[in-house]
């Protein structure tokens, strides 16, 4: 006999749409309006308090940081009314803090809920990662091949020409040469300015987005979200943590990491079943974003479950009050 409650996926997944869909809701009100840190603080305030009305005993592994420079949803913070399944929570309570402020596309609020640890404890570092779609064989790219390889690689796989390839790279400095690389083989880029939650995402719809892989450098927490999205969805990713200098790598022996090579699977840094909500901020190829009509608001939210594979594309419309 025991008091442990099981993970309840089913019943809490509309809840934790509202969680995405009322930090969207708040951080809408500054679209465009070129102020990034506004932005992150309503959807935080927002999520925080929509958090702790579900019958949960939530604590957050992946937010807003540590728990000195986060006053909310810090790593570590207990969520939820603490009544319920024990649970962790990996959130970006707006991913795409400049998209929202300058009203570029696919900006998200998003939040994966899974059972206590269930989810790796990513530092706030960063991540080398490569993603695809579903229906491939275990291990067709690897973060060892170089990007041209890659490219070929899946090209093999799909029995298309490297040139029928796209791929989606975040648009810096340091991804230059993979780019330069990636433009050698004859396969499209598509770069994007920031939010690679979403890049990764593209990767297991490719008909609709016409995105066939993921590669580069970018948040670690943002991996595991989007370990947790594909994991959902189907597709595969591979995470290395990539460290700038010792105070990271302090981060992420105080996360708990020993091994700093690790490359992580999908399944590695979301080891079991979870539920995961993103609500389209700014409209994009993933999701529209918010709409608005004279005395009514809609937002349109992505809910999945690992379990069943259930993916549901939500419209919630609201009168303005
Ligand atoms: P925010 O949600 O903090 O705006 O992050 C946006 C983002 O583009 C992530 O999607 C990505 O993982 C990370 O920033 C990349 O970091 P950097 O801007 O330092 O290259």
């Amino acid at each position: 006999m025991t008091d442990k409650v099981e993970f309840q996926d089913r019943m809490l997944s509309l809840g934790l749409a509202r969680v995405a869909e009322q930090a969207a809701l708040a951080s809408a009100e500054w679209v465009g309006r070129g102020q990034e840190k506004a932005a992150d603080q309503a959807a935080v305030n927002a999520m925080r308090t929509q958090l702790n009305m579900l019958d949960i005993a939530g604590v957050v592994v992946i937010g807003e940081g540590e728990r000195d420079e986060a006053p909310m949803l810090y790593i570590g913070e207990e969520v939820g009314t603490g009544h319920g399944p024990s649970v962790d929570i990996a959130l970006d309570p707006l991913e795409g803090t400049t998209l929202t402020a300058k009203d570029m596309p696919n900006a998200l609020t998003v939040i994966a809920m899974g059972p206590r640890g269930s989810m790796l404890h990513a530092p706030d570092t960063y991540m080398e990662k490569l993603a695809i779609g579903p229906g491939y064989p275990e291990g067709v790219v690897s973060l060892d091949m170089s990007p041209a390889e890659r490219v070929a690689a899946l090209a093999a796989a799909q029995g298309c020409k490297a040139s029928d390839i796209t791929v989606c790279i975040l648009e810096r400095p340091r991804h230059e040469a993979m780019i330069a690389e990636v433009r050698g083989t004859g396969a499209s880029i598509r770069l994007i300015t920031d939010g690679d939650v979403a890049g990764v995402m593209h990767c297991a719809e490719p008909d609709k987005t016409g995105i066939d892989m993921y590669m580069g450098t970018g948040g670690a927490p943002e991996g595991v979200l989007a370990a947790a999205a594909l994991k959902c969805m189907g597709g595969q990713i591979l995470g290395r943590l990539v460290f700038r200098n010792d105070d990271e790598k302090a981060r992420a022996t105080r996360a708990g990491i020993t091994d700093f090579d690790r490359v992580y699977t999908r399944d590695e840094m979301v080891t079991q079943d979870v539920i995961f909500a993103a609500t389209g901020v700014t409209g994009g190829s993933l999701l529209p974003g918010i709409r608005r009509e004279p005395g009514w608001v809609t937002c349109t939210t992505l809910l999945m479950r690992s379990k069943t594979g259930s993916v549901r594309r939500m419209e919630y419309r609201t009168p303005v009050l």
